[in-house]
């Protein structure tokens, strides 16, 4: 199975992967955790590109292109041999991120993100797990591990709740596929969320 983790920054998706992973491998699959933007070396380095410089470097199109160009890379190179192989592949973040960043980010792009997706991409994960968190909390829970409140900074905290009700508009739309988490409470406890949820 193809199983992908989304949310919010700071929702603990790193934290579920990888927990998921493990029990995977414990229960004696092999199992191969990834993520996005990487995820296979042609992509860490494009990844390279699209989270260093200005603000201004890439323009939103160009972004998107970068963004498909290392997901294409990614599917090819890791993601696709695993799944041939029966292996589970666990990834931290996939297409949804783009769809729902791009969508916030500026109106009228999710066409073109769509149609992108289609004609290079072309693959969804079997299920999708969206880690759902109040963008206030997760930006609390951040603060008191130190850690990644750059992005809370430089995005803000409304942009955050746009992009939750991003995440959860699209859960609608593949209510099948995605299934929503509560991300509040102990990384056990949520962990056990997603394990219940598995089918
Ligand atoms: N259930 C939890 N309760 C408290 N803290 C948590 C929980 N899950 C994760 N954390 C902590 O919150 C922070 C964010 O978690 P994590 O890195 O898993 O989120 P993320 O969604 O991958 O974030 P990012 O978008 O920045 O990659 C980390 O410091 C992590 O250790
Ligand atoms: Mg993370």
């Amino acid at each position: 199975m193809f199983i992908s983790f989304e949310g919010i920054d700071g929702s603990g998706k790193s934290t579920q992967a990888r927990l998921l992973a493990d029990r995977l491998r414990a229960l004696g699959h092999e199992t191969v955790l990834t993520r996005e933007p990487g995820g296979s070396d042609g992509a860490e380095q494009i990844r390279a590109l699209l989270v260093e410089g200005g603000q201004e470097r890439w323009s939103p199109e160009t972004e998107l292109l970068l963004f498909n160009a290392a997901r294409r890379d990614h599917v090819e190179r890791l993601i696709r041999p695993a799944l041939d192989r029966g292996a589970w592949v666990v990834s931290d973040r996939f297409a949804d991120s783009s769809r729902v960043y791009q969508g916030v980010a500026r109106d009228g792009n999710r066409q073109l993100v769509e149609a992108l997706h289609r004609l290079v991409i072309g693959i969804e994960p079997d299920l999708t797990f969206l880690i759902d968190m109040d963008p206030a909390a997760a930006l609390a829970r951040s603060k008191a591990r130190g850690g990644a409140e750059d992005r809370f900074e430089s995005l803000g905290l409304e942009f955050q709740q746009r992009l939750r009700a991003g995440f959860l508009a699209l859960a609608r739309e593949y209510p099948s596929r995605i299934s929503v988490i509560d991300g509040d409470g102990p990384e056990d406890a949520v962990a056990a969320r997603v394990l219940a949820a598995l089918p």
